[in-house]
């Protein structure tokens, strides 16, 4: 398999100054890896680095668009220092992709800040929502018709510990294997789901068949363990981009992590034949949304 894994080395979240073929990597679903790239945090902000910071009823401490902290325990004064070093987190998350990406300036749309305080082998999930299966991003609830799911990450964890990816076989690969599998689908099931509020819009063929594909690699042990794939370690003090809708992805261990999720609509990247809403339209060959 083609290196999935782009290494860039850089220190800075602001140096701008694009590689043409970092871009063409990352639009065709490489995650691009900087090692030297950390989230510095400041003394008083290390009390942040423990689980007990999450309130245990949320998945995941969020900071969202409109800067309001969700999913945090603690004192106003405590979720204030929280909420501004997630939001720094966020300012600098955006600086790295309008440096990488600039054609995508002005077109990102933001969704909320993550930070994941949790141990990952330590979570106990259903099939559909285990991560440590092989997948790409598609959300039941959320259909996008095809805008792009792009994310930032940082590992920051205080004891060295690695976040620990699988990286899987490209998109249309993918989408090659599991298509065929895919349950047709059905348009007035889409309008029962939206009128009963399971979707947040109207799922279109496209979201359907990106969950049919994310079920449907989760769902197969054989090959989540026969598939192509790298397992790659990112360090303490390393940070990776990807589009997380199209390249295959898992996350085997590890603890603390930051992640920025923006989305892009597909006209605006550079090259939007690449995108999985053009891929999954060719191999159908009929309009998806
Ligand atoms: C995922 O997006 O599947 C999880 C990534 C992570 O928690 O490292
Ligand atoms: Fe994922």
């Amino acid at each position: 398999m083609e290196q999935q894994i782009i290494e860039i080395d850089r220190a800075d979240w602001r140096s701008g100054n694009a590689d043409p073929a970092w871009i063409a990597a990352l639009e065709a679903g490489k995650v691009l890896y900087f090692p030297r790239l950390a989230f510095g945090l400041s003394a008083s902000e290390r009390r942040f680095l423990a689980p007990a910071v999450r309130d245990p009823k949320s998945r995941n401490i969020s900071l969202d668009a409109e800067g309001r902290l969700k999913g945090a325990l603690g004192d106003a004064v405590a979720q204030a220092a929280l909420a501004a070093m997630i939001g720094r987190f966020r300012t600098q998350a955006k600086a790295l992709i309008d440096g990488l990406l600039p054609q995508y300036s002005g077109a990102l749309r933001l969704a909320p800040t993550s930070y994941r305080p949790m141990k990952v082998e330590s979570r106990q999930q259903s099939v559909r929502a285990d991560d440590r299966r092989l997948h790409v991003d598609a959300f039941p609830s959320r259909p996008n018709r095809g805008e792009r799911i792009l994310r930032v990450f940082t590992n920051l964890n205080p004891d060295g510990e690695a976040r620990v990816w699988r990286v899987g076989e490209p998109f249309e690969t993918v989408a090659g294997r599991f298509l065929p599998k895919a349950a047709p689908y059905s348009a007035w099931k889409a309008r029962a789901l939206h009128a009963l509020h399971v979707t947040k819009s109207l799922r279109s063929e496209y979201d359907h068949l990106m969950l049919q594909i994310h079920d449907g690699m989760k769902s197969d042990p054989d090959y989540q363990s026969n598939a192509a794939q790298v397992t790659m370690p990112f360090p303490a003090g390393s940070s990776w981009v990807c589009f997380s809708d199209q390249t295959s992805h898992a996350v085997m261990s590890g603890q603390y992590m930051m992640e920025q999720t923006l989305h892009l609509p597909v006209e605006r990247q550079y090259d939007a034949a690449s995108s999985p809403l053009a891929i999954l339209t060719r191999l159908c060959g009929r309009p998806l949304i």
